[in-house]
């Protein structure tokens, strides 16, 4: 173990503001202080910053080629400890990350581990260690969502040409193609895609060289402590470096969207799971029996999705509620930014995860779907849309074919078996080819605008979606955090 002087005093977790103390705080304040149960989490970036750090305070003369090499060792050791060892972590008494660090390498180097806060604060270092976390975690849910943006384009590919019942208030509307029900899912999904990058943006700023507030007084070089970490920029103001939680708050409304979007389709899933609706067919991998009823198969995959929703909902409005009001500069208050964002994160992974799995193996029912967009009641629209091409306002024609759909009920029968004379009756611009022309085919096939579900349509929009998760995936292959994320434990 290479040795500076040795510290009179030292011993492993000595705090790191004793000096002007008399009494050690009481035990059961101490135990609400302390961060270190939570943000150890943030070791692997701790020591990525320690290194950068290290290397910039050589540069401007604090620390000696061999001082440098030496606390790059001692990081090593500690990290290599930690990785064969996690009782070394349980048993610390650290106050937070980045006390346990310092005291661990005070402990391998002597007094040359405490050189390694020259000019630097915990303040800059916990949003510099959150702020790589969250480029990270969004890397990371971002790989997940183009893996469930496939599994949603791939059922959307084997079941292209069946119809659904669209709906609107739960009432069944217009026919659809059930690959367009499905692309719906996808563009939202693919909005928060756009919404995590963003929050990956905004967190890519190195605060390092912002001190406690005021900034840096050893000249330390600020671009090349961000460029050493993976950061495209630093900060621009030191006191709102440390007092800035923006990137965190939008990281969690990214993850809140996911979970909004998740519950929407579980919600779906869930209904046409029940036997009234029959269109979907549960897997049995993702399904759970009654432990009374033989016959039941649920969709409890589906309701937790669901369920666990408030969970990363809570997660933001906690943030935004511990944020509002306070005062410039950093607070302790900030410390409560990090349980909830690393618990919403786990959350939404956990449920892409089941949900991606859940989706690639549901079986649709296609003549379920097939039986109810065949009602001729959700033709109408086209029916009135015939009038509108014989020149009559839509307002009339949506009345007359009102009259139709009276009359059809009055006679016991589907509209489209009504005679031309009944439908002369109600308007003389009734001719045969009106009768001839309503299936759900034409009724989706004359949707063809952009955007629509007429076929062509939707098989543009999948070779697009195609298309989008095939960039991500190359964009997020060439990520330049990947160094960091190999060694987060956020496996990507
Ligand atoms: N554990 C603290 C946090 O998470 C680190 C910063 C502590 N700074 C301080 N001045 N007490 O926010």
């Amino acid at each position: 173990m290479p040795m500076t002087d040795q510290p009179t005093t030292a011993r492993k977790d000595d705090r790191l503001w004793g000096g002007r103390f008399e009494r050690e705080p009481d035990k059961k304040f101490d135990a609400f202080q302390r961060s270190f149960p939570f943000d150890r989490r943030l070791l692997p970036y701790e020591f990525a910053v320690d290194r950068a750090w290290a290397k910039a305070l050589q540069k401007v003369g604090i620390l000696t080629e061999v001082e440098v090499r030496d606390t790059l060792n001692g990081l090593q050791s500690i990290e290599d400890e930690i990785t064969g060892d996690e009782t070394f972590l349980q048993g610390s008494t650290a106050e937070d990350v980045h006390h346990f660090v310092e005291s661990a390498l005070v402990h391998e180097l002597g007094g040359l581990g405490w050189k390694l806060h020259t000019g630097r604060s915990r303040n800059e270092l916990v949003a510099t260690d959150f702020r790589l976390f969250v480029m990270d975690a969004s890397v990371v849910v971002q790989r997940q969502l183009a893996e469930f943006l496939s599994a949603i384009l791939e059922q959307a590919k084997t079941n292209f040409g069946v119809p659904m019942a669209g709906m609107t208030h739960m009432q069944h509307a217009q026919p659809i193609l059930l690959s367009h029900f499905l692309l719906a899912h996808a563009e939202a999904f693919s909005r928060d895609v756009t919404r995590l990058q963003h929050a990956g943006d905004s967190a890519d700023a190195c605060p390092m060289g912002s001190g406690a507030l005021a900034g840096n007084s050893f000249q330390i070089d600020r671009n090349a402590v961000a460029r050493d970490l993976g950061f495209s920029r630093i900060t621009t103001n030191s006191l709102d470096a440390v007092s800035d939680r923006d990137f965190a708050l939008e990281y969690l409304f990214a993850l809140t969207g996911i979970a909004a979007h998740l519950s929407r389709l579980a919600e779906d899933f869930v209904i046409f799971a029940s036997q009234e609706f029959g269109y979907v067919i549960l897997p049995d991998e993702y399904s759970t029996g009654s432990s009374l009823m033989p016959q039941k198969k649920n969709p409890d995959v589906w309701e937790l999705i669901r369920g666990k929703t408030g969970r990363v909902t809570s997660a933001l409005l906690g943030l935004l509620t511990t944020l509002k009001g306070l005062p410039t500069g950093y607070q302790r208050d900030l410390q409560e930014d990090k349980e909830g964002l690393f618990a919403a994160h786990d959350q939404v992974t956990a449920m892409l995860a089941v949900a991606t799995g859940a989706v690639a193996t549901t079986k649709f029912n296609a003549d379920r779907l097939r039986a109810a967009a065949s009602n001729p009641v959700l033709f109408a629209t086209d029916a009135a849309d015939y009038l509108v091409h014989k020149g009559l306002p839509f307002r009339q024609a949506h009345d007359l074919i009102g009259k139709v759909l009276r009359e059809a009920e009055r006679q016991g029968k589907p509209w489209t078996q009504l005679s031309l004379e009944d439908l002369k009756k109600i308007s003389p611009l009734f001719e045969q080819d009106f009768l001839a022309a309503p299936s759900v085919e034409t009724s989706i096939a004359t949707k063809a605008v952009p955007g629509g579900t007429a076929p062509e349509q939707v098989r543009s929009a999948i070779a697009e979606l195609q298309k989008r998760i095939t960039n991500w995936n190359t964009d997020l292959n060439n990520e330049p955090n990947a160094k960091l994320q190999s060694k987060t434990g956020e496996k990507p």
